[in-house]
């Protein structure tokens, strides 16, 4: 057996706030391999984004272990965890997180700041991003005269312009409308063909059933695991 592409053993965040702790996730075990197709489902507050946040290196895990690609997360020094966020994962949120003075290709191209991409090659890169998820003919425009689906579609080139094995989305459609929505998870299928590795966390029940597996979370614990 090859190592997952992630693997959490059990994993956990306390936040502290003055004498208050917060248990947002408990000794969370979680393996996910490459091609997985995951949807993370439960109820507000259950700890699906905290449990996104630390798989994203954007947060650290307080106890447990976590492994990217083999590596011990946890023994990473500040700069190796930046590198491995922007060579390696790719991340969308609910609310697209656009720059709103610059152009849909500047926004890509302003991703590959910190990757490995040559200057040179960038514009490119972010062209042919643009271009795999539709929106060649929107490059030059403020992302303030586009639809809400279609700025999603420009944070997920943003996402996938490094080439990263894996897109970890929070709430990707939450501001979405169905048929928008639906669209979403028709691009989010065409790039998992690609190989990429998927995992989105949803409240919508028509969101997770398009996924191949689906982990239900409570009270910061992975209660559930299921394949289709
Ligand atoms: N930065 C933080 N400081 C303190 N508590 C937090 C922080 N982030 C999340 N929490 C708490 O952790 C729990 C899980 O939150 P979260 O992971 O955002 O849940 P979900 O995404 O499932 O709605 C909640 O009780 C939330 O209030
Ligand atoms: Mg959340």
């Amino acid at each position: 057996m090859s190592e997952p592409l992630i693997r959490l053993e059990g994993v956990g965040r306390t936040f502290r706030s003055g004498e208050v702790e917060v248990n947002a996730l408990r000794e969370a075990d979680l393996a996910i391999d490459r091609g997985d197709y995951l949807s993370i489902m439960g109820p507000s507050g259950s700890g699906k984004s905290t449990l996104l946040n630390i798989t994203a290196l954007l947060d650290r895990h307080t106890s447990g272990t976590y492994r990217f690609e083999g590596r011990d997360v946890g023994r990473l020094s500040e700069g190796e965890r930046t590198g491995l966020r922007a060579h390696r994962i790719g991340f969308v949120f609910q609310a697209f997180h656009l720059l709103t003075h610059r152009t849909v290709l500047e926004n890509v191209v302003l991703s590959m700041l910190y990757g490995s991409v040559p200057r040179s090659d960038r514009k490119a890169r972010a062209a042919g991003a643009l271009e795999r998820v539709g929106l060649s003919d929107r490059a030059g425009f403020l992302p303030s005269r586009l639809s809400g689906g279609e700025r999603q579609r420009v944070a997920i080139a943003r996402a996938i312009v490094t080439r990263p094995p894996i897109l970890l989305c929070d709430e990707p459609t939450g501001s979405l409308d169905s048929t928008t929505s639906r669209s979403i998870l028709e691009l989010f299928e065409e790039l998992r063909s690609d190989g990429l590795t998927i995992v989105v966390v949803t409240h919508d029940q028509m969101v997770s059933s398009r996924a191949e597996r689906t982990i239900a979370m409570h009270d910061g614990r992975v209660t559930q695991d299921t394949r289709a």
